[in-house]
């Protein structure tokens, strides 16, 4: 078995990443910021602050994820319900970044995410896989890239959706979600010390991919 971590700041390009190399190594992708982002969407559906520790923690009980896997591509399920195309919005990445900072819902997600390892090579992307949920991953990557190139991936990614966004908000808010990220007190969004780092903001999806080939055929030369 292998686990192989992609962490990185969002915007990164990481589920990209993630998704064309297991699918190049016939292996199961995991994007746990769904996950996070689906509890997000529960809180905003239910008029819960997501900065609100307890009330978050205490809603937990009542919700019920899932993944499953259609055409390849994964679904996220919130009690059954589809939630998958529902959870991208600007709005649920707030307020999933306020959810990640709270320890019960880390816990919560925790062995959810461990289990998908119990019996499945995985890729799995996020921002503590290296860190807390794999520290003996058989690879461990870090891709980031300047907040400006990160905002500027994001802006086109909502336009061509046809959201109506503002591209000095977008980076306000990615710098807002960085600051969320790598400050918060349980498994901020920091490198392992044993991952490898690699900054894309000059580089496209291709030349990003090949480089993190190179890293994963560099640490496991017999997958
Ligand atoms: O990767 P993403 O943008 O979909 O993640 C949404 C939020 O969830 C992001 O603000 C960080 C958080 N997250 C996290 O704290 N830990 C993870 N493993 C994945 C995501």
């Amino acid at each position: 078995m292998f686990q192989i971590a992609i962490d990185g700041p969002s915007g990164a390009g990481k589920s990209t990443i993630a998704k064309a190399l297991a699918a190049k190594l016939s292996c199961v992708y995991v994007d746990t910021g769904a996950m996070y982002r689906t509890i997000g969407l529960y809180a905003a559906r239910h008029d819960i602050d997501p900065g609100d520790a307890s009330k978050v923690a205490d809603c937990l009980k009542d919700i019920k994820l899932d993944i499953k896997y259609k055409d390849g591509t994964q679904r996220m399920l919130l009690c059954g319900e589809d939630v998958t195309d529902l959870i991208r919005t600007q709005k649920i990445s707030m307020y999933a970044s306020k959810v990640s900072a709270i320890p019960q819902v880390r816990e919560f997600l925790m062995n959810l995410q461990r289990d998908f390892a119990k019996e499945n090579n995985v890729v799995m992307d996020g921002r503590d896989i290296g860190t807390v949920i794999f520290p003996n991953a058989t690879v461990k990557i870090f891709l980031t890239s300047s907040a400006e190139a990160r905002a500027k991936r994001r802006f086109l990614e909502l336009a061509e959706k046809g959201e109506d966004v503002d591209y000095e908000i977008i980076l306000a808010q990615t710098l807002e979600r960085d600051n969320n990220d790598l400050t918060r007190a349980v498994a901020p969004a920091i490198a392992a010390r044993d991952a490898v780092i690699l900054d894309n903001s000059e580089l496209d999806i291709k030349q990003t991919l090949d480089a993190v080939n190179r890293i994963v055929n560099d640490k496991i030369k017999d997958i």
